[in-house]
């Protein structure tokens, strides 16, 4: 069975934590796509947001991460992808809930606000934490009427 590809994107700000992530990812034996960006120079987080969340969207990619500095600005944009539910996450005990309950297929890390070490272990718990079903799959299917009208 081939590696899950797991597109990643981050700005500026998120670029450090993106780096570090991408090699736990590759540890792990994901087969990781890097959209950017590749420096820390000021760029805008839309650019990322978009490309990730499409192929979320679209069915080619299962799951992916972003990273910027507050994780608001990532998870605006991909959340206006249909099917895309992007959670900003900064313990782990959220990254299980966001997975548990509402079944979150876009992990957002805001950068400036935990430690690579904090990520790492949210990173993981996220990765290996199933989506509970039951009550919570029609509280989703809730959200994706809506986008629907
Ligand atoms: C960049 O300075 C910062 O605004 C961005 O990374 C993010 O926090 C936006 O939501």
């Amino acid at each position: 069975m081939s590696a899950e590809r797991i597109p990643i994107g981050a700005d500026h700000a998120g670029f450090a934590l993106k780096e570090k992530l991408k090699a736990t990812l590759e540890s792990l034996g994901y087969d990781v796509e890097d959209v950017g960006t590749h420096s820390p120079a000021s760029t805008d987080y839309a650019d990322y947001a978009h490309p990730v969340a499409q192929e979320v969207e679209t069915g080619e990619a299962k799951r992916a991460v972003l990273i910027c500095g507050t994780g608001l600005g990532m998870a605006y944009a991909a959340n206006r992808h249909p099917h895309v539910r992007a959670a900003v996450v900064w313990n782990t005990e959220i990254a299980a809930l966001s997975r548990l309950h509402n079944d979150a297929n876009v992990l957002v890390l805001p950068a400036r606000f935990v430690s690579e070490e904090e990520s790492v272990d949210i990173l993981k718990t996220w990765l290996d934490t199933p989506f509970e079903g039951g009550r919570h799959e029609r509280r989703i299917e809730k959200i994706e009427r809506e986008e629907e009208q």
